[in-house]
């Protein structure tokens, strides 16, 4: 028989159905058995009148978590207090019986629901909402890019040289010699670009050998990466990512908003365009930053996304003109200020989501910024390679996808935005 999900019975009343699903409670009585069964759609109850009979002996066998698949006639119900429903069982088949007690329930720690991630997700609507929010945020994202004139690219994540600044890399066996892992696509999709192609999209995995155990650090995330050739400045790369971010929510907002609000108790808004800009000088000094700091601390980024709102009722800004001390060597200098960047970060709430520049993409400034920050061009000889027969201006930025999802749903850790959390202290499962 075809398998009916539980959100659909209601159109079902009155038929035989089956549904396939987990046992999430079971309350078996003297004279009656109910066992609320839930699959990723919804939960029913399934009543049964005790009569002696197998199917009497299968329900009382059942464990929490249990898979099952059970027939029944679907019956309205007035007084069934779960969605006034009920389903009258005609067989049950157990597919696979849960051991006892459950390694996880209702008062595990988050390490603990880690280490049970996949009973964890199968419990909580709202932890699987996560993954089914990042699906639309994706296809946004690639539709967005697409109707955009990007081309798609997957660059590779094992290589012979440490990407950007060789700090936090993994180092990996590979035939006798050293690899390494990706930190960022950031070199191949400038090579993209010298490649010709026109713009490189790109959603990927991003190493990071960070020993952080923040709620917004982890050692693997998902890296939304996009690279424009032939750019007037850096702020064709904000005006970019503000309309594809406006997009995505958009989207999210129609197809999970009532959910979200339901699940997370956020309301998903969708910005208006043009976000609001601020440099970084005007961001230290609402930070209250102390003097000679080039970068904003966590604190800082809340202050600056509070003053913002405050002030525009908007909940991103852009933040500009970083100094050189706090950017890679591949950032663009604005013509006449050489201690400066055409770069930005993207806050949103008060975390950075995004980081953004135009590039160097004239071969002596680019080799001299490298020696200024004291890097050795010939482990980068392929990159640097790039700007020596013809690269165009161009400019991108990177968003970790985790982090954008942990705004958007209000969630604590970065961990719940994952469906396996990496960091330093969990490889499994
Ligand atoms: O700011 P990041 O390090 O910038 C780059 O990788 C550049 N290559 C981007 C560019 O095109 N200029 O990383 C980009 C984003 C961050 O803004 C943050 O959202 C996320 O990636 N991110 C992390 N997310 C989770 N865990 C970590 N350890 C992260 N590090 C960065
Ligand atoms: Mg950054």
């Amino acid at each position: 028989m075809i398998r009916t999900h539980i959100a659909a019975l209601r159109a079902q009343a009155g038929s035989t159905v089956t549904i396939a699903g987990w046992v999430q409670a079971l309350r078996l009585q003297r004279a009656m058995q109910f066992v609320v069964v839930r699959d990723h759609t919804g939960t029913v109850q399934v009543t049964h009148r005790r009569d002696g009979g197998p199917l009497e002996s299968l329900l009382d066998s059942l464990t929490a978590e249990s898979a099952v698949r059970i027939t029944g006639v679907v019956k309205d119900n007035p007084v069934v207090s779960l969605g006034r429903l009920e389903l009258i069982p005609e067989s049950v088949v157990i597919e696979n019986l849960a051991e006892t007690p459950l390694p996880i329930d209702d008062r595990t720690g988050p390490e603990g629901r880690l280490d049970w991630r996949f009973l964890d997700v199968r419990r909580r609507p709202a932890a699987r909402l996560v993954f089914e929010v990042q699906t639309t945020v994706e296809q946004a994202m690639r539709e967005f890019a697409y109707a955009s004139g990007c081309t798609e690219l997957h660059t590779p994540k094992l290589m012979g040289t440490a990407s950007e600044s060789g700090a936090e890399v993994f180092t990996v066996g590979y035939f006798g010699r050293q690899a390494y892992l990706a930190q960022s696509p950031q070199f191949y999709k400038q090579m993209a670009i010298a490649g010709g192609v026109d713009r490189v999209f790109e959603v990927g995995p991003v190493f990071r050998a960070e020993p952080s155990f923040t709620s917004r650090h982890a050692t693997e995330f998902t890296g939304v990466d996009v690279e424009l050739a032939w750019i007037s400045s850096v702020e064709d790369v904000m005006a970019f990512e503000e309309r594809m971010l406006a997009h995505v929510l958009a989207a999210v907002a129609a197809a999970h908003g009532a959910e979200i609000e339901e699940l997370f108790k956020v309301s998903v808004r969708v910005p208006a365009v043009p976000f609001p800009r601020l440099t970084m000088a005007e961001a230290l000094s609402i930070s209250g930053a102390s003097a000679g700091q080039d970068d904003l601390d966590p604190a800082g980024e809340r202050a600056v996304s509070a003053r913002v709102l405050a002030e525009t009722g908007h909940e991103f800004a852009f933040v500009t003109e970083f100094p050189a001390s706090a950017r890679p060597f591949y950032h663009l200098r604005p013509a006449g200020q050489p201690h400066l960047t055409a770069s930005f970060d993207l806050l949103w709430k008060g975390l950075e989501i995004t980081t953004g520049a135009q590039r160097e993409h004239r071969y002596d400034v680019l080799l001299a910024q490298l020696a200024e920050k004291g890097l050795a061009p010939e482990p980068m000889r392929s990159y640097l390679d790039c700007f020596r027969y013809g690269c165009p201006p161009h400019g991108g930025f990177g968003l970790g996808l985790g982090r954008l999802l942990m705004v958007l749903l209000g969630l604590d850790s970065i961990r719940d935005a994952t469906f396996l959390f990496r960091g330093p202290n969990r490889l499994v499962p």
